[in-house]
C-alpha cells in the first residue's frame, strides 16, 4: 500500500480526510496532533512540556515529534501510512526519509490540499470531534444527525480543541508559512508532489486524493 503525506495549512481538511483512507482503504494514520494531544490528556512529562506552546498554536521542537513518528514506525508491519500534520519542517522532512528507508518503506506521494486562509477561520472555529473515535464535525457544514452524538460509535463525549480560536489559529498560520511550506518546493524538487483543490466538498477532495492513490 502507498504511504503518502497529507500537506496543508491548519483546517485544509487532513484529518477529516486520513479517516477516510483509513475506513475506505485500511490504510493507518499517523498524526502527531493526535499524538501530542494523548500526551497531553495522559499528563505525561512530554504531554506537560507541550501543552502550552501547542495551546498558542506554535509547533512542538522536532526531537519530540520526530521521536513519536519513530515509535511508531519501528517495528510496524507493511506500509499504507497518512502522514498528517508530519513533517511540518525541513528537519522533519530528511528525519522521515530516514527513518522510512531504515524501515525498508519509501514516501509514493505528498498530496498538497490547497485552501486560502479566509475559509480557514470558519473551518477551524465551528470544528468539533468525538472524543471516542475521532470522527471530526463541523457546527455548520457537518453537524451529527442528533445533536451530541456521534454519528460514528453513538458516543455522547464531544470535543472542541483549546488551540481551536482566532488567535491561536493566526499563529498556527504563522507557523505554517514560515516552517512548513518550504516543504512545498522541497517535494517538488523530489517529484513527490501533488495539490489538490482542498475547498471542494469533501467527496471530490476524496475523488482527488483517490486519483493520486490509484496512480501510485
Ligand atoms: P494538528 O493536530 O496537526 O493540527 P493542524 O495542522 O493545525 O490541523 P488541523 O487538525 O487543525 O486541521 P485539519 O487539516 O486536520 O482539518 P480537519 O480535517 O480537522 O497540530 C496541532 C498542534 O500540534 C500544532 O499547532 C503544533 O503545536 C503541534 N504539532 C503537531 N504536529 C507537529 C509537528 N509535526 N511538529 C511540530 N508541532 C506539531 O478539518 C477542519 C474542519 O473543516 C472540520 O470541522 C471539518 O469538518 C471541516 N472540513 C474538512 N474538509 C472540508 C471540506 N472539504 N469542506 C468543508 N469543510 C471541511
Amino acid at each position: 500500500m502507498p504511504n503518502i503525506i497529507l500537506l496543508g495549512p491548519p483546517g485544509a481538511g487532513k484529518g477529516t480526510q486520513a479517516k477516510r483512507l483509513e475506513d475506505g482503504r485500511g490504510m493507518v494514520q499517523l498524526s502527531t496532533g493526535d499524538m501530542l494531544r494523548a500526551a497531553k490528556t495522559s499528563g505525561t512529562e512530554m504531554g506537560k512540556r507541550v501543552a502550552a506552546v501547542m495551546d498558542r498554536g506554535e509547533l512542538v521542537t522536532d526531537e519530540i515529534v520526530i521521536g513519536l513518528i519513530e515509535e511508531k514506525l519501528t517495528g510496524a508491519v507493511g506500509g499504507g501510512f497518512i502522514f498528517d500534520g508530519f513533517p511540518r519542517t525541513l528537519a522533519q522532512a530528511d528525519a522521515l526519509e530516514a527513518l522510512m528507508a531504515k524501515v525498508g518503506q519509501h514516501l509514493d506521494a505528498v498530496v498538497e490540499m490547497q485552501v486560502d486562509d479566509t475559509a480557514l477561520v470558519a473551518r477551524i472555529t465551528g470544528r468539533f470531534t468525538c472524543g471516542g473515535c475521532g470522527a471530526v464535525y463541523h457546527d455548520v457544514t457537518r453537524p451529527t444527525k442528533v445533536a451530541g452524538t456521534c454519528d460514528v460509535c453513538g458516543s455522547h463525549n464531544m470535543v472542541r480543541r483549546a488551540d481551536d480560536n482566532e488567535e491561536s489559529l493566526r499563529t498556527r498560520l504563522m507557523e505554517y508559512y514560515k516552517k512548513t511550506s518550504p516543504l512545498i518546493g522541497y517535494y517538488h524538487a523530489k517529484g513527490k508532489l501533488v495539490g489538490v483543490d482542498g475547498l471542494a466538498e469533501v467527496d471530490a477532495v476524496s475523488a482527488a486524493i483517490a486519483k493520486v492513490l490509484d496512480k501510485t
